[in-house]
């Protein structure tokens, strides 16, 4: 895995809990200390001596501390630490109490001490993930960088299949290793843009494109996977943010320009592969335009370039367009690299059904403003994010 580290593991009270003990000997495995923080109903599911075995190292516990007194400067001592603070499970109440900022206990107040990165791994019955509360807490930690390792969909301890169940302890101990950092892009920002466009025709209608937002995502990914810290403006897609980015979902194009460039003067690299509607009504009906009121004329008004506006919003930042063509796939690109300002321009050819819009996989050329083509084949879109990122850093770094 990483290098070794000093992973302080909070464990709140909730079925999953027993795969922490898991979770503990993967990490002990890999080279890493662990001390374990465990919630008052946490020990109802997993013991303190279990986990004192497998991490050799004494467990803080609610009890134990009230007891002997010692709690009083104990999580400012265990906050300085850990490098990593990493809860699972985060039962729904554990990341309302993040969220909120609460201190009630050994480990919310070591997450309030605690300087360094945060992972959670929640668990908990779909209905209570998908609850508005559970989800408003959820975006208030993404926005403040903190990395999720899942939850994933399968059995729940209900019985029922759904949304809601911990990741498994490698993915976990992955997340640790990458919020760990130490990549190649630590204390760099990267600013990727991810999906298509929305622009409103009527209430119920709406002009938009066959953009998934799988490149977008595989990009964001990457980028935090190399330590960066990585912002994802997402147009509307089905897709879950990738660990540790801080997501901002937009519908339309004037939403994302502004999404943009509020981030864009903190952004090192910015990264445009959403598919950015050039059009939009030039006025939404209020009302659903019904058919009886015959054919509607539908009036464009053109919507911001947002790629093309970048350079005067952030001269110094290394800037990346992709170019989605039909035909003449070198001339269109080579003149966008131009008229756009940007360092590097990746060229799809979006009228092939096994590539690009939608696919798993992509094949692109990068033209460049400095150095000649480079032609990248087909391969998943994750695996393509890393062949990019590659290049782009050597330009960040030159
Ligand atoms: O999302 P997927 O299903 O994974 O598909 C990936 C993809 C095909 C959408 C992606 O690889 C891609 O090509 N994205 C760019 C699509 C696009 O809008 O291309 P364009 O040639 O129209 O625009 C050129 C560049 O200008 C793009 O970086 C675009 O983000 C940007 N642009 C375009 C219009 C506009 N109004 N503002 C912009 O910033």
């Amino acid at each position: 895995m990483s290098r070794p580290l000093r992973v302080l593991l909070g464990i709140s009270g909730g079925i999953a809990a027993y795969k922490s003990a898991e979770l503990v000997r993967l990490l002990r495995k890999g080279g890493h200390e662990v001390r374990c923080a465990l919630t008052r109903s946490a020990v109802s599911f997993v013991t303190p001596l279990t986990l004192e075995v497998l991490s050799g190292q004494r467990v803080y516990q609610e009890e134990y501390l009230a007891a002997t007194g010692s709690g009083e400067e104990e999580h400012i001592t265990a906050a300085a630490w850990g490098e990593v603070l990493c809860v699972a499970p985060a039962t729904t109440h554990v990341l309302a109490r993040l969220a909120l900022g609460l201190g009630d206990d050994f480990l919310t107040t070591t997450a309030l001490a605690f300087a360094g990165p945060l992972v959670v791994a929640p668990a908990m019955h779909s209905e209570m993930w998908r609850k508005e509360a559970t989800q408003q807490h959820v975006e208030t930690l993404r926005r403040r960088g903190v990395w999720f390792a899942g939850p994933v969909e399968g059995p729940l301890a209900s019985g029922e299949v759904g949304m809601g169940r911990m990741a498994e302890p490698e993915e976990i101990a992955r997340v640790i290793a990458a919020a760990a950092g130490g990549g190649p892009l630590a204390g760099r920002t990267v600013l990727v843009t991810a999906g298509p466009t929305h622009e409103p025709v009527d209430p119920v209608r709406f002009l938009g494109n066959r953009s998934s937002g799988r490149m977008g995502f595989a990009l964001a990914a990457e980028a935090a996977r190399r330590g960066a810290r990585t912002i994802l403006v997402a147009g509307p897609v089905e897709l879950a943010a990738p660990p540790g980015v801080i997501r901002i979902d937009v519908t339309t194009a004037r939403e994302m320009e502004r999404a943009v460039h509020e981030h864009a003067a903190e952004a090192d690299l910015i990264v445009m592969a959403a598919a950015v509607a050039d059009f939009r009504p030039r006025q939404a009906a209020e009302r659903k335009i019904k058919k009886e009121q015959g054919l509607p004329a539908i009036e464009l008004a053109e919507n911001p370039d947002i790629l093309a506006g970048l350079r005067a919003v952030a001269p110094r930042a290394v800037l990346v367009g992709f170019a989605a063509e039909t035909h003449d796939l070198e001339r269109n690109a080579r003149t966008k690299l131009e008229r756009k300002g940007a360092d590097f321009l990746v060229a799809n050819d979006v009228s092939r059904s096994d590539i690009a819009f939608g696919s798993g996989d992509n094949e692109v050329t990068v033209y460049r403003r400095e150095g000649e083509p480079v032609f990248l084949s087909r391969r998943p879109k994750s695996e393509l994010a890393a062949s990019l990122f590659d290049l782009f850093a050597a330009r960040l770094f030159r």
